[in-house]
């Protein structure tokens, strides 16, 4: 197969396991372009992309911005903070002015949950999901997924945790498709006020206890605390959910096998993970970095391909 089943990544929900598997054999060549003198392909020289961010972000849109120049793309960047979001423009509005500019594909992050599909149905530019709220995350799962691959050989029949604010986490959701997807055993592990009440029909397992999560996994994805999403209080203190979540290097020391820690960013220091873990030699943490450029070229490449020119 050499197509995408989707026209728009918006989710990884919708993705079959062989769309996955292409992004990866796609992103092994572009990972492989990254690392010559030469970083840069001429591959998508007629295409102009956009990425539109209505919030914060420092690596996926570095990454996607980076991926879109390797790839020889055009861009342009618009950040809602600066614009005329700000006197009342609606978001379609924003985005048809912006594909009037002859824009081929959109990246955009967005605080809404389904504000990606939604774009999708009412424009005729190619959508990427860059972050819809609390919903999905798609190309952090895949550049998660691709880690996990590059560094234990493969996805399938490994056993992922992912810990902490799992109620507030697009990392999470996406992360749990994608590995469910290839195969991984999944189990998410947090106060029971940050684990969601559906979250035993993705077919994941549930443990409050930290020890026993890592005991369990061959990878420990560590999830910050989404304080800018929280409008309740869910524990009673950040120094009492350190006391029973944070990873420390006494606590990964005291296992009986190395297992790989992963973060998406941005690190909490002392709270969800210590630095001496953040920093040690089985964090992958700036390998994910690494391949999020990799993981976003591919998926720019496949969707492009999709254009009609
Ligand atoms: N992982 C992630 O989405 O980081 P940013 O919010 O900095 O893009």
């Amino acid at each position: 197969m050499n197509n995408l089943s989707v026209d728009h990544l918006t989710g990884i929900k919708d993705l079959t396991r062989a769309d996955i598997e292409l992004i990866f054999k796609t992103a092994d060549s572009f990972k492989e372009v990254i690392n010559r003198p030469i970083k840069k392909v001429p591959s998508l020289r007629d295409i102009t992309i956009a990425n539109i961010f209505f919030e914060n972000s420092t690596r996926t849109r570095l990454s996607f911005e980076l991926a879109e120049k390797r790839l020889s793309a055009d861009t342009v960047n618009f950040s809602a903070a600066s614009s005329s979001v700000k006197k009342g423009e609606t978001l379609i509005d924003t985005v048809n002015n912006i594909l009037a500019m002859k824009v081929d594909m959109v990246v955009m992050r967005h605080p809404n949950p389904g504000a990606a599909l939604f774009l999708s149905q009412k424009v005729k530019a190619r959508v990427i999901n860059a972050g819809d709220g609390t919903h999905e995350h798609p190309t952090q799962a895949l550049l998660d997924a691709f880690s996990i691959r590059e560094r234990l050989g493969s996805v399938e029949g490994k056993k992922v945790v992912i810990v902490g604010d799992i109620l507030h986490s697009r990392v999470a959701l996406s992360n749990i498709y994608c590995l469910k997807k290839l195969g991984a055993e999944v189990m998410v592990c947090g106060p029971t006020t940050l684990i969601p009440k559906y979250i035993g029909d993705l077919g994941v397992k549930v443990s409050h206890n930290l020890r026993e999560a890592l005991d369990w996994c061959d990878v420990a994805n560590m999830l910050r605390i989404q304080l800018e999403r929280q409008d309740i209080k869910y524990f009673p203190s950040l120094r009492e959910y350190t006391m029973l979540f944070g990873l420390n290097k006494e606590i990964l020391d005291g296992l009986s096998k190395e297992i790989i820690i992963m973060h998406p960013g941005p690190i909490n220091r002392g709270v969800e993970i210590s630095s001496d873990v953040a920093d040690s030699c089985q964090s992958i943490i700036l390998d994910q970095v690494e391949n999020g450029v990799a993981v976003r070229m591919a998926v720019i490449y496949l969707l492009a391909s999709k254009i009609e020119r």
